[in-house]
């Protein structure tokens, strides 16, 4: 059985001390499981000392975005050769990037290979915008997504990415996650499939059976469980209620009885 994924998404919020603070919290109100990562996503400035200060058996680092060459005349971009000793993961083609600061599909392409030369597992993001939901495109803006995304990736490597479905008029603005409109699990179990399938056609099923897939959109303690439930989804990634440490380690203890049901 894979191991769940529960990532918070802190986004462009908390100082490095709010950032502090709020580790400090989850660490009494959230236990290690051995079927479980969790992993904390904060701002760049903020890794560092993060790093310093988790408990290494309960959580984990990612970043939200890195660039992908690895040193030289760059102002202002952190590479992935930077952050290999401080992050598991990191957050590729999050609709931020793409839509706030116009990522393209080659630019994600290269931050996934370098991601993986660099030792460190892509957590990337996929998803359609709402007047693509509302036209039907959802399936081709997924596979073109996921296709080009993958292009550059070894056969080896593919087992170790992991794919986020975060249909983009899902998302919260960060303080309405509890009563932000979600797809229905069918429609999110169905879309796990596709991305499957997308996986499947161009490493082969085994490859494909490796890969994670996350739900992301609005998701919060009282709709965890039935997400994490949904066949194909192995684990959230949570943006606005990820700030809150009552709601992210109710997250957390949702993916613990979730995973109770299913052994
Ligand atoms: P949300 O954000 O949970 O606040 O909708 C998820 C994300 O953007 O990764």
């Amino acid at each position: 059985m894979k191991k769940l994924l529960i990532v918070g998404n802190w986004k462009m919020n908390l100082s490095v001390g709010q950032s502090s603070l709020l580790v400090a919290r989850l660490d009494k109100h959230i236990t290690a499981h051995r079927d479980i990562e969790v992993v904390l996503a904060p701002s760049m400035l903020a890794l560092q000392p993060l790093a310093q200060q988790i408990d290494r058996r309960t959580f984990r680092l990612a970043a939200q975005n890195a660039y992908h060459i690895d040193e030289g005349p760059y102002t202002g971009e952190v590479s992935f050769a930077m952050l290999q000793d401080i992050v598991h993961y990191v957050i590729i083609g999050h609709s931020d990037r793409r839509h706030k600061f116009h990522e393209s599909l080659d630019e994600i392409k290269l931050k996934m290979a370098a991601a993986l030369r660099c030792d460190i597992t892509p957590i990337l993001c996929v998803g359609e915008t709402k007047h693509e939901h509302t036209a039907g495109e959802t399936m081709q803006v997924l596979h073109d997504q996921v296709v080009t995304a993958l292009s550059d990736i070894t056969a080896e490597e593919i087992e170790r990415i992991v794919i986020a479905y975060e249909p983009i008029w899902a998302l919260s603005s960060g303080t309405d996650y509890l009563h932000h409109e979600i797809p229905a699990p069918d429609k999110i179990a169905k879309i796990s499939a596709a991305i499957q399938h997308h996986v499947a056609e161009l490493y082969g099923g085994k490859a494909a059976d490796g890969v994670r897939i996350l739900y992301g959109g609005s998701a919060n303690a009282s709709t965890a469980g039935g997400l994490l439930d949904i066949a194909g989804i192995d684990g959230l990634l949570v943006g606005g209620a990820s700030l809150n440490y009552k709601e992210f380690a109710g997250i957390v203890d949702a993916a613990h009885r979730s995973r109770k049901r299913q052994s």
